[in-house]
């Protein structure tokens, strides 16, 4: 009896099929939540030279390999190409090299390097340059590099002839799902979980971004697909994909702002909502985040588009509360821009949280548009009416802007 495997390569054109895995368990990449799972994916080209696009995570060498089988045997690869040498990508990189034994493997300069410190390959890695063009006999693949997007070894491959882009990890998405297009899929969650990787991965590469928008618009190249690493496949409506990631890399804030904040006995909870309250009444459309049910990649992906941060914590030993701590130290790494910001919270008798809040959000650029605001054990009715008026204070700078 033969053993079929239960996987099956997608159709992107003619020549390309998606081949790669999809991770419905992963609720995690490196600090970042990801309730919706994820894919990696890599890409079959069925030119003469047959050409594998990346691979996948390690654990998902046998799904990869069994959607190659369902088009071609996967001895029949001639050649590979890593676009990054994360091991998302490359992870199942030397068991597909030893079960295909291609001809030769593809990477950038940065790649190859990075490749042989990771796996310590001692196999001759073919290094190709920004722009360079491979035939693959009745096609041809062409390389451009889109250095720390998302690592300084990352490159995209463009199939010429079928006019797709394989992105890699730009204009990806963590978002596991049994369609493989984006036009299959419900358009406030693409836009959602593309905030969301953008927010969590790409926000402090933003100029590059830019820079990568610019010089796609420059090579003179057409695209009706982009096929990225992870989630969903662009096809006919890509220019969705490129309008969100330039408003998001041009930083344009939003009149909205994110109330994220931690309590110890509830005080700090009510100066939170008075606050917001101050923000609403004022017109901003306004988010308010317990960081004890809110996840610091949730409270990232609606400052995105945000333009005021205001975090509130009371004082815990001298300092902030932990999960405080945690979203002033993610922030930190992920460098938020055009923002103003504020900060507040209770205290019992020496109150430094709402200074270390201040110090921490001056020294990522965020503007401090009011004097933090602290209050005494329990606010009463009187301090209340001070946070709603400082909510609209912040509104009112808000505006301005
Ligand atoms: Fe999806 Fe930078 O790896």
């Amino acid at each position: 009896m033969t053993i079929e495997s239960p996987f099956s390569a997608v159709r992107v054109t003619d020549r390309v099929y998606w081949v790669g895995a999809i991770d419905w368990g992963v609720r995690d990449f490196h600090g970042y939540a990801t309730p919706r799972g994820s894919t990696y994916n890599a890409y079959l080209v069925l030119a003469d030279k047959v050409t594998l696009v990346d691979t996948v995570k390690a654990p998902f060498v046998g799904e990869l390999l069994g959607r190659v089988a369902s088009v071609i045997e996967p001895e029949r690869i001639d050649y590979v190409v890593s676009n990054h040498a994360e091991m998302d990508h490359s992870g199942a990189l030397s068991e597909v090299l030893a079960a295909v034994k291609p001809e030769k493997l593809f990477a950038s300069k940065m790649g190859a390097k990075a490749l042989r410190e990771h796996f310590a390959f001692d196999r001759e890695i073919t290094t190709v340059a920004d722009g360079e063009s491979l035939s693959l006999g009745n096609a041809t693949l062409q390389f451009f590099e889109a250095r720390m997007l998302h690592w300084p070894d990352s490159m995209m491959t463009y199939v010429a002839d079928d006019r797709v882009l394989l992105s890699n990890d730009a204009f990806g998405m963590h978002l596991a799902s049994s369609q493989r297009f984006a036009d299959e899929l419900d358009a406030n969650l693409l836009r959602y979980e593309a905030a969301k990787y953008y927010a969590n991965i790409l926000l402090p590469l933003s100029p590059l971004v830019t820079k990568l928008l610019e010089k796609v618009g420059t090579l003179n190249i057409d695209i009706d697909i982009i096929a990225p690493s992870h989630g969903p496949i662009w096809r006919r409506d890509q220019s969705r994909i490129i309008d969100w990631y330039g408003g998001w890399a041009g930083g344009k804030a939003k009149k909205k702002a994110v109330v994220a904040y931690d309590t110890m006995w509830n005080s700090t909870a009510a100066m939170a909502k008075a606050v917001s309250e101050g923000l609403i009444a004022a017109g901003v459309e306004t988010m308010v985040m317990s960081l004890r049910s809110s996840h610091r990649s949730d409270v990232v992906t609606e400052v995105l588009e945000g333009g005021a941060l205001l975090v509130g914590s009371p004082t815990l030993n001298n300092g902030v509360l932990p999960t405080v701590a945690d979203l002033l130290s993610y922030l930190k790494g992920l460098r938020p821009r055009n923002l103003v910001g504020a900060a507040f919270g209770s205290y019992g008798w020496s109150g430094e949280a709402v200074g270390h809040i201040e110090e921490a959000l001056a020294a990522l650029g965020i503007s401090l548009e009011a004097e933090g605001l602290k209050v005494k054990y329990v606010p009463d009715e009187e301090s209340l009416a001070r946070c709603s008026a400082f909510g609209r204070e912040i509104a009112e700078r808000l505006g301005k802007l």
